[in-house]
């Protein structure tokens, strides 16, 4: 169990703050689907072990749901799945209390079960039971928070302070814009990029997204200058922890998703992934009713639009149409690498890769362009 000092939860920034949510529809549904199979699991196997029931949780989602991988540095109290739906979900954002079902209350018994010592994981079953209120009682005393029992506007903060300290560590260190990753070459496990922020309200993200603070401005420069060209982006996913990136590769295997719909192949293992440098955003529009990511996002008139423009605003498609051999990866007209105005502009005009770039330039020390 890990406690993290007060004073800590109140200079983080809270989802509160957080952009304009939306849930795309395939996002949606896979939560619901993934929600649905813990519900139905847990509540339908309660006579059985604990094991037996994280051993078909983890049949079923093809997840290692109650896997934790600690890392030197950093660590992740709550479990990788639960972080993932409170981020696509935008945050405990209703009043809980018992006799609700939904899946918020999943979310809740996810945070319960990390912090509460006798809230097991088999208790999550997106029912707001008595186990529940009292768990969150328990919770609340922590915290010195009044103990009603309920999840009112002060606990929901708390809480969605803790998920967003698992979702996006604060580091006052500066991140690194100039490593050069791939298939093959991979940052630290621990690797956590510094002045990580929620993106800002301009901003309209699918859930909670999370970038550097270099970045984050540049790329609330863009999404203006986007705005005022007739083009709406919206920020589909931004930094994932090596966890989040984990998950999100063992899903997409296991589920062999459709590639245009949610980039699985295209998906690079846990510590290849640039979304880990915390300067990286995948981005749909408007004309795809903000779905994806998807190869159609390329012929979009905002696809087009970046393909032309993001390099003024620091920002580069790390794997573009031809280049496939070079950089390893798919053609993802939705990946978006942040590397400084001055790099951005010459790997835009060169017509290179970023990875081309690097190698030539061999800035893969820690630097800073701003
Ligand atoms: N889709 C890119 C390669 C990633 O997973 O980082
Ligand atoms: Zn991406």
């Amino acid at each position: 169990m890990k406690y993290v000092p007060l004073l800590l939860l109140l200079v983080l920034p809270t989802p509160t703050h957080a952009s304009e949510m939306f849930i795309s529809p395939g996002e949606k549904t896979r939560i619901e689907e993934m929600v649905d199979k813990i519900i139905e699991i847990n509540t339908n196997t309660s006579s059985t072990s604990t094991n037996n029931n994280e051993a078909k949780l983890d049949e079923i989602t093809g997840l290692k749901i109650f896997e934790e991988i600690e890392t030197s540095t950093t660590t992740l109290t709550i479990q990788a799945p639960m972080i993932k739906l409170w981020q696509a979900s935008g945050g405990i954002r209703s009043t809980l209390k018992t006799g609700m079902k939904s899946n918020e209350v999943v979310i809740l018994q996810g945070l319960l079960s990390a912090y509460i010592p006798d809230f097991r994981n088999t208790f999550v079953s997106g029912y707001f039971g008595a186990k529940t209120r009292d768990a969150v009682k328990k919770f609340q005393k922590m915290y010195s928070l009044p103990e009603t029992g309920t999840v009112g506007a002060k606990t929901r903060e708390v809480m969605n302070s803790k998920y967003l300290m698992d979702l996006c560590p604060f580091k006052n260190t500066t991140p690194k814009f100039f490593e050069n990753l791939d298939r093959k070459t991979a940052v630290a496990i621990d690797y956590v990029p510094g002045e990580l922020m929620v993106l800002p309200k301009n901003i309209r993200t699918a859930g909670i997204v999370c970038l550097s603070k270099e970045p984050a401005d540049h790329l609330s420069e863009m999404v203006k200058a986007a705005k005022k060209a007739g083009h709406e982006l919206i920020i589909l996913s931004g930094y994932r922890r090596y966890e989040v990136q984990k998950l999100l590769k063992e899903w997409g295997v296991k589920n062999n998703i459709e590639v245009e719909e949610h980039e699985a192949i295209g998906l690079a293992e846990a510590g290849h992934s640039e979304h880990q440098l915390g300067s990286t955003v995948d981005i749909s529009g408007k004309s795809l009713s903000y779905i994806g990511p998807s190869t159609a996002f390329g012929k979009t008139p905002e696809g087009i639009w970046l393909q032309q423009n993001s390099y003024k605003y620091g920002f580069i498609m790390s794997y573009p149409k031809g280049k496939e051999n070079i950089t390893g990866y798919i053609y993802e007209p939705w990946h978006f690498r942040y590397i400084g105005k001055d790099s951005a502009e010459k790997i835009f005009t060169e017509n290179m890769t970023i990875q081309e770039y690097l190698n030539m330039t061999k800035k893969t020390t820690v630097q800073n362009e701003s």
